[in-house]
């Protein structure tokens, strides 16, 4: 049993659930990507747990590239409007783009990273998120992989934060609500 953080109130998805699923995509995307040669893009900081488990599970001869753009703040909620603090370096043009993110809530991020990115003329744009917290989103956009469904709660760790603490628990858990009210 893994001791558990003091702030988390219960663990939402375990280590081995997690391992799992991320076989599960690898194997999908390595499907979709047969013959050809992505660019996985990690949305930093978020995805960078994710996304460094994903392209170690994936058999596809691809190349990687980190982009940082926010919607949040410190936050817990979001703020949506999209700025670009890091941006490619690769040029996208004619490729195609594996998005690779943490968690879809509003949606927002999302919905206008992929606009910036379609302006580029990439071949294909898809999106494999980690969670996907569906009764919060406000944007129109579906990603084309998800990792798993969870409630609307505020979680935490692979990756995730709260006010830049947590990303390195190696599960995903709830935040206990005592940690960010009042
Ligand atoms: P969206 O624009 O509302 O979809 O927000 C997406 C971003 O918000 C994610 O990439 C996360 O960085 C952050 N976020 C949304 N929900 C959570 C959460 O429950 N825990 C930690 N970060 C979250
Ligand atoms: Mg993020």
């Amino acid at each position: 049993m893994v001791e558990l953080h003091p702030d988390v109130a219960y663990v939402m998805v375990g280590e081995e659930a997690i391992a799992k699923r991320v076989k599960e995509l690898a194997a999908q995307l390595d499907k979709l990507y047969e013959g050809r040669r992505p660019v996985v893009v990690c949305i930093l900081k978020g995805s960078v747990v994710f996304f460094s488990d994903l392209i170690r599970n994936m058999k596809t001869t691809l190349t990687i590239d980190f982009m940082s753009v926010s919607s949040y703040g410190n936050g817990t909620k979001s703020k949506g409007e999209l700025t670009i603090k890091k941006d490619l370096t690769t040029d996208i043009e004619g490729r195609d783009v594996l998005i690779v993110e943490d968690i879809i809530d509003s949606g927002n991020t999302l919905y206008n990273l992929k606009k910036l990115l379609n302006a580029r003329l990439p071949a294909s744009v898809n999106i494999v998120t980690l969670l996907d917290k569906p009764d919060r989103r406000e944007a129109p956009i579906e990603p084309e992989y998800t990792g798993f469904v969870i409630e609307d709660e505020f979680v935490i760790g692979y990756g995730l934060d709260y006010a830049e603490d947590y990303r390195n628990l190696p599960y995903v858990g709830v935040l206990k609500r005592s940690v960010y009210e009042n």
